[in-house]
């Protein structure tokens, strides 16, 4: 039988469906929260009769009420940091990140948690609904009582709203707006996908990139590495299909700097090879899409254009217009970064000379991302262990083997994201190693389960736990393909 997510927690029923959102509904979904960002954004500047605001009322409009004509009514409401449109959960996109972000905390400031539309809108309805919102005091929990009568005094019942939920873990919708280190990991991954794409589109029009953008997101992720390494490292689990390479070079960055912290590298240098690492690849931004994602092999005029990418890439970078941001180091890691330890890579060197620290780290890092990552060419890509096992076998002639080692640490010999069968039947998927090095085979892991509602669960176990007479509670018998088991392994990182 085939196992999913939904047989394995046992009979218990699930209200809130999180399958696939249809395509259409998600795009629609991810227009609505933009839309609502913008226009509670400009209502706090104009004031509600200004005809600024009609091209962005307008433009609203047309979403919720495609919305109304496709699903009848439909409802946006926030579950903890989710929002969900008709009990289906929005995914984070890169786009649509900083929407999501504003709409969720100024939603939960004011305590409101759901606004359901009933039927079609018009003009007035909404512009009263944005500002009736937007001018509700924070932090007052019967806002959601007052709206509605407001509503209702304004003759608008097709409009609804409910109060946020409060969930028992947490201490009151206010504390919640403090913004701990996950939110933070979350954020600064995100932007960071957001800026390197925004890099690589100006680069493609010519245009100049900026890079000081990436160097303050660098810093903010060398703060979190250095605080915690497996908040950053848990995000590189989201392996995005279209959005390929740009968070095939944020995992990279990650990767690397994470290595970089474990060989003591001051933060200056950490930044810098974080850096370094975002701008990789950035030489492909002049190959033609056709021949990045071709689904066949490559013919031999097209595998010459692809192995330019790491000089293109030398010269983007000093092209670029901050060039003092960039050092030597920097560009020769771009250079490297395909060359391997027997120099059997490319480009091809007239003189031998060894492959830099930062090119050798990169190397690394880009190896067993490109690997786990799904492609056109190989849509189901090795699982962590299968790719650190063909890394282990060509590390002589391809890796620094000191630097795998490192790298293995920092993985671990189940690695992070890794879908495990444990000896109690349960599902786990690797959190983070544990940092006993003895224990190399015990890591911490996150249990397969979901909530009444259908949420993903998070209930993090140490496999050193003991039972009390001298067993191990819980051990990995197996690891699993999460592509059978349709587990969405990013959503536990999330
Ligand atoms: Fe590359
Ligand atoms: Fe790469």
């Amino acid at each position: 039988m085939e196992i999913t997510e939904s047989t394995i927690q046992s009979d218990r029923r699930i209200k809130r469906p999180s399958g696939p959102l249809e395509p259409d509904l998600l795009k629609l979904g991810n227009t609505l929260v933009t839309k609502f960002h913008v226009l509670m954004r400009i209502s706090q500047i104009y004031d509600s009769k200004n005809v600024a605001l009609d091209q962005f009322i307008k433009e609203s409009l047309q979403t919720i009420n495609t919305l109304i004509e496709k699903e009848g009514s439909f409802s946006l409401k926030i579950v903890k940091d989710d929002l969900f449109l008709n009990d289906q959960r929005l995914p984070y996109s890169v786009e649509g990140f900083t929407s999501f972000k504003y709409l969720l905390t100024q939603w939960k400031k004011r305590f409101i948690g759901e606004v359901i539309f009933n039927g079609p809108t018009d003009e007035g309805m909404l512009r009263e609904f944005i500002y009736a919102l937007i001018n509700l005091e924070e932090g007052r929990e019967e806002n959601a009582t007052l709206f509605s009568e407001q509503l209702a005094n304004l003759g608008i019942f097709m409009i609804e709203v409910n109060p946020l939920e409060v969930f028992e873990e947490e201490e009151g919708a206010v504390t919640l707006q403090k913004e701990d280190q996950q939110e933070v990991g979350k954020k600064v991954f995100f932007e960071t996908v957001g800026t390197i794409k925004e890099v690589i589109t100006n680069i493609k029009a010519k245009q100049y990139a900026d890079v000081r953008k990436l160097k303050r997101l660098a810093q903010k992720a060398v703060h979190l590495v250095m605080a915690d390494e497996s908040i950053l490292l848990g995000m590189t689990t989201i392996k995005n299909y279209d959005e390929y390479t740009f968070n095939h070079s944020v995992n990279v960055s990650i990767y690397s700097m994470a290595m970089g912290k474990r060989l003591g590298f001051f933060k200056k240098t950490l930044t810098e090879l974080g850096i370094t690492a975002l701008l990789h690849d950035i030489g492909k931004s002049k190959i033609p899409r056709e021949i990045l994602n071709k689904p066949g092999a490559l013919d031999d005029e097209e595998w010459r254009l692809m192995k330019k990418h790491p000089l293109v890439g030398v010269e983007i970078v000093l092209n670029l217009k901050q060039l003092g941001e960039i050092n030597p180091r920097m560009v020769i890691g771009v250079f490297d970064h395909h060359l391997k330890s027997d120099l059997s890579g490319y480009p091809k060197l007239f003189k031998k000379k060894e492959v830099s620290l930062f090119g050798r780290i990169i190397q690394i890092a880009d190896s067993y991302d490109a690997m786990t990552t799904p492609r056109i060419y190989k849509k189901t890509p090795y699982s962590p262990e299968q790719a650190l096992a063909i890394m282990l076998r060509e590390r002589v002639v391809h890796f620094d083997p000191v630097l795998l080692k490192i790298f293995i640490g920092l993985v671990g010999i189940y690695p992070i994201g890794s879908l495990v069968l444990l000896n109690t039947h349960e599902l786990g998927i690797v959190y983070k190693p544990n940092p006993d090095p003895e224990f190399m085979d015990r890591p911490i892991v996150i249990l397969v389960a979901r909530t009444e509602k259908g949420d993903v669960k998070k209930e993090v176990v140490d496999l050193t736990e003991n039972d009390g007479k001298g067993h191990f509670k819980r051990s990995i018998v197996k690891t699993l393909d999460p592509y059978q088991y349709h587990i969405d392994i990013a959503k536990y990182f999330l």
